[in-house]
């Protein structure tokens, strides 16, 4: 809902030289490409103003003169430059397409590639829109601009030049009088190209806040009427649409002027030529033929203005996408690999959290000197309140964050002697949210091994508990599971993020609150598959429910980044601490549930 908003920000950016070089650094690798397109532009361009010359020289040397014989090799001149012409339109117009996918690959790549490299506190702090606009509608607008704005750009240069050069060659004292009047037009059409963007841009923005507003009330229409909010929601609505009214008309307004303007500026340098020329003529100093080229040349030129002058007006747009492209790209990972990273081809033994402080950026310390000593293949399990750090805990145990102070030692050493993937590829994760990815059951199962067989596949499914509803499928493993897995039901994907995990076969295995969000039958198969997977590895189980955390070699409970109890179930219920009152206030509708095997599950999890 707020993504396309992102996309649309303000632009401050004005030129920037130092951008501009770095982009086309960007295409430095593709100079041949670059070094054809120009010459083929050139060609056009040159043939253009040639042609023009030649028809002076029709009407003079072969039509005013009445040569016949001149006129003949003349015309045959021009056929046959202009299928010259033509290849070189589709070479200029081809070399563009396949410069500006190649600009575009390599954006996407190289943003693809740096992020997977960067850290989740990255995502931390960066919108997913405002990453998405980046590789979508930044990277186009970079491309477009070293293609079809290099292309415009090049071609309106050589358009003006050669222009000039055939005009100085027929009579340079008219060529001065266009000259002083052009720049009036360029002028001109910058400015108002500027103006109309500027408008364009307004409406887009608003239109992205419209496009949300809808979405927002369409989604949230149960919300919004149970609230009575419809009246206050219709007030906010009428504002956008008239702000956005207002933004089009000044757009439309500026659209229509342009046109005219550009119009009666043309008209005075065609008017003055005429006029110059035609006294010129009567001096016996110019032909006939050559007031008609010099009105063509002027004609000729007015294209190309107009078209760098928009080219001009988007480059500033482009240069911000591409600041933005270069300051994700530019972004250091802050976690990552010291030089002399290892991979001891396991991380067996105990794990020791020593004096370690944790904070997000700069929020208040989440942790302060929390320390926590797990044998090897522990099962621990972490309750208490939300936002007490549960999850924290884990996220530093899998290095997705880092200690700010203190160590966290995996292998008999700090972990950050091990390599990333040293320690990510052993741990197996099952969140509350499963997160699937659009294909069939049986790739978002392999995610977990890539190397796996289809039978290894199976055999985790079953271990997982996800094998019986999988084979009901129409399909069986070969289903499609949709976009992020929304295809398939929470539960059903929590059971296929449990069967990646097992095809895994990791050291260290951690479920976040995996259970919190799946119905009772569900939950009894995850629950099963997740003893399977927890036997003889040291594991983690973050959970609200009794009977997952009932069987726990250590129960910890965490409040406010601290652990305040610990000890097993019967040692914090003797205690008749926080545990006690968990146990007694939330835990007994469990107890309840297992009695009352009838009642809903909905109303019994509330
Ligand atoms: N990604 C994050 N960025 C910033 N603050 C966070 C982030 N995740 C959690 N926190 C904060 O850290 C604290 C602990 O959160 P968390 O570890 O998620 O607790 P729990 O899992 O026990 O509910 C909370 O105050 C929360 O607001
Ligand atoms: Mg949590």
């Amino acid at each position: 809902m707020s993504t396309p908003y992102i996309e649309e920000e303000e632009f401050s950016t004005q030129f920037n030289g130092r951008t501009i070089l770095r982009i086309l650094s960007q295409v430095k690798t593709h100079w041949q490409w670059i070094i054809g397109f120009v010459l083929m532009i050139a060609t056009v361009s040159v043939l253009d103003s040639y042609f023009t010359f030649l028809s002076k020289r029709i009407i003079d040397e072969g039509i005013v003169a009445g040569n016949q014989a001149a006129l003949k090799s003349i015309v045959t001149q021009y056929g046959s430059l202009i299928l010259v012409q033509a290849a070189a339109v589709f070479g200029f117009i081809y070399l563009a397409g396949v410069l500006g996918e190649r600009v575009r690959y390599d954006l996407r790549q190289k943003m693809f590639n740096h992020l997977q490299d960067l850290s989740l506190s990255y995502y931390n702090r960066t919108p997913v829109g405002w990453i998405m606009s980046r590789v979508t509608s930044d990277a186009e607008r970079v491309a477009d601009l070293v293609t079809w704005g290099f292309l415009d750009v090049t071609w309106g240069m050589m358009n003006i030049a050669t222009a000039t050069f055939f005009m100085i060659k027929i009579n340079w004292r008219l060529g001065l009088i266009v000259f002083t009047i052009m720049p009036i037009l360029v002028i001109v059409a910058a400015q108002f190209k500027k103006k109309i963007i500027v408008e364009f841009r307004k409406v887009r923005k608003i239109n992205s806040k419209i496009t949300g507003a809808y979405n927002e009330n369409i989604t949230g229409v149960r919300v919004v009427k149970a609230f009575g909010r419809e009246a206050r929601n219709m007030n906010e609505f009428g504002e956008l649409t008239s702000e956005m009214y207002r933004a089009g008309y000044r757009a439309a307004w500026l659209s229509a002027l342009f046109l005219p303007t550009v119009q009666i500026i043309s008209a005075v340098a065609l008017g003055s030529v005429v006029w110059y020329g035609g006294l010129q003529a009567t001096m016996g100093n110019l032909t006939i033929g050559g007031i008609q080229a010099f009105v063509s040349y002027v004609v000729f030129m007015i294209w190309p203005i107009q078209e760098m002058a928009r080219v001009y007006a988007e480059m500033q747009h482009a240069i911000a996408s591409a600041e933005r492209i270069f300051s994700m790209i530019d972004a250091v990972p802050d976690v990552k690999n010291l030089p002399k990273a290892v991979d001891p081809g396991t991380i067996q033994g105990d794990i020791v959290y020593e004096h370690v402080d944790f904070q997000y950026e700069d929020d208040d310390p989440v942790l302060e000197d929390f320390n926590l000593h797990i044998k090897q293949g522990e099962t621990i399990a972490l309750v208490g309140p939300t936002g007490g750090g549960k999850t924290t805990i884990i996220n530093l145990l899998g290095r997705f964050f880092e200690p700010t102070r203190g160590k966290i030692i995996l292998n008999g050493r700090d972990y950050k002697e091990l390599s990333l993937n040293a320690i990510q590829s052993r741990i197996g994760v099952v969140l509350q949210t499963p997160h699937l990815f659009s294909g069939t059951i049986l790739e978002n199962i392999r995610y977990g091994k890539l190397d796996a067989t289809d039978e290894d596949i199976e055999r985790a499914a079953k271990l997982a508990g996800a094998h019986d509803f999988v084979t009901e499928l129409e399909k069986g493993y070969q289903e499609e599971v949709g976009e992020s897995g929304n295809l398939l039901s929470v539960g059903q994907k929590q059971l296929i993020s449990l069967a990646r995990a097992v095809l895994r076969k990791p050291e260290i295995f951690i479920m976040d609150e995996a259970t919190s969000s799946v119905d009772t039958l569900t939950e009894a198969l995850i629950q099963k598959g997740m003893e399977n997977l927890m036997e003889g590895r040291t594991s983690f189980v973050i959970a609200h429910r009794l009977s997952t955390i009932r069987r726990a070699n250590r129960i910890l409970v965490i409040e406010s980044g601290k652990i305040t109890e610990k000890g097993t179930h019967a040692e914090l219920l003797r205690q008749r601490g926080h545990y006690y009152r968990l146990y007694t206030s939330q835990f007994r509708s469990e107890l309840e549930r297992e009695y009352q095997p009838f009642r809903p599950a909905s109303a019994a999890a509330e």
